[in-house]
């Protein structure tokens, strides 16, 4: 039990998602992994308020206990902050400080990563009678939707909370099981950032309005075959469909590439699964691809491919080791923990 009064810490990893892309907002599957980047939030509890600085952020977030409307916090970062606040209610306050090595608005979950530790610090999780890894994760995905208004699925929250040192995680976005893969350990995960980018505003909305509009002609997606959405009658909603169905069978197919160190398979899967975001979801960008295009040409590079909400963000290739110079937007990631408290 922390003592009030007493300093606490929180860390919260961001993601990169290795592939099953726009696949969580229908329940269905994706195989992300927690990176060797994070978010400190260091402070400590007690008061009627949530005060932040931060390192890397302008201005500072102060949100009263009792905040009522998340999304009209300023500066612009505290939203997060105070969109944890309201679906939390935490009884106590925080004052403390931010510093994170997640670039932000790069599409490595840098909001879901503040939103977890932000919950951490103010004792919402945890063994003392907080919530479980699930719920966590779930009241960081709705403090999300109400920060942003972007209807996020529980991916970038859920592996944060729950991310295993050296493993992706295989989730299952309906039941909210997790299958850890092991990533073998001569095997490079690359990230490149390629352009910034937000989702609030930007197509995200519209996809998962049309996968709703697929499900109600053919049912649930995540339980949908190739064969079913030929059927679907308005051409785009065919094409998001056969993309989510494609992806969902492309994730089950990794892990059991990821387990054989399969490396062909691993790079065939990356690809496919980046031609199918580009062509059939939408959601890839010309930087985007050409980035994949100039990865997947480089020797000892086995595939790669846009990851995480797209419009803009990262690349991630996976190389035999060392193949890819890294430089200042282009970097090896390493699966990590999950987010923890210590104080
Ligand atoms: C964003 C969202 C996630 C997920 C990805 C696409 O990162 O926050 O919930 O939908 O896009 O896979």
């Amino acid at each position: 039990m922390t003592a009030p009064g007493s300093t606490v810490t929180a860390i919260a990893p961001g993601r990169v998602n290795l592939i099953g892309d726009h696949t969580d907002y229908t329940g269905g599957l994706v195989l992300p992994m927690a990176i060797d980047r994070a978010t400190r939030l260091t402070g400590r509890r007690g008061g009627t308020h949530v005060c932040i600085a931060s390192d890397d952020e302008e201005g500072i977030v102060e949100v009263p206990l009792d905040i009522a409307d998340p999304a009209a916090v300023e500066p612009s970062w505290g939203r997060y902050v105070a969109g944890v606040i309201a679906e939390g209610r935490p009884t106590a306050g925080f004052d403390g400080r931010v510093s994170t090595t997640i670039p932000i608005g790069a599409g490595l979950s840098s909001s879901a990563a503040l939103e977890v530790a932000v919950a951490l610090a103010l004792g919402l999780g945890g063994d003392n009678g907080g919530l479980d890894a699930r719920s966590l994760s779930a009241l960081c995905q709705r403090a999300e939707h109400r920060a942003s208004g972007v209807p996020c699925g529980i991916m970038d929250q859920l592996t944060s909370v729950a991310g295993i040192d050296g493993h992706a995680l295989l989730i299952d976005c309906h039941s909210l099981d997790i299958n850890p893969v092991r990533i073998p350990d001569d095997l490079d995960i690359v990230v490149w950032f390629v352009a910034h980018r937000t989702l609030a505003g930007s197509a995200y909305a519209d996809r998962v309005a049309e996968c709703a509009a697929a499900e109600r002609e053919i049912g649930p997606l995540r339980a949908a075959s190739a064969g079913d959405t030929p059927g679907i009658a308005d051409p785009v909603v065919r094409r998001r469909a056969a993309h989510v169905v494609s992806e969902n069978q492309r994730v089950r197919d990794m892990a059991v590439a990821l387990a054989a160190d399969d490396r062909r398979a691993i790079g065939q899967l990356l690809l496919e699964g980046h031609r199918s975001l580009a062509e059939q979801y939408e959601t890839s960008t010309p930087e985007m691809d050409a980035a994949v295009e100039h990865l997947a040409a480089m020797p000892g590079v086995h595939g790669a491919r846009m990851t995480g909400g797209g419009f803009g963000g990262c690349v991630v290739a996976v190389a035999d080791p060392g193949s890819i110079e890294p430089s200042a937007t282009r970097w090896r990631v390493r699966a990590s923990a999950g987010a923890r408290v210590t104080g």
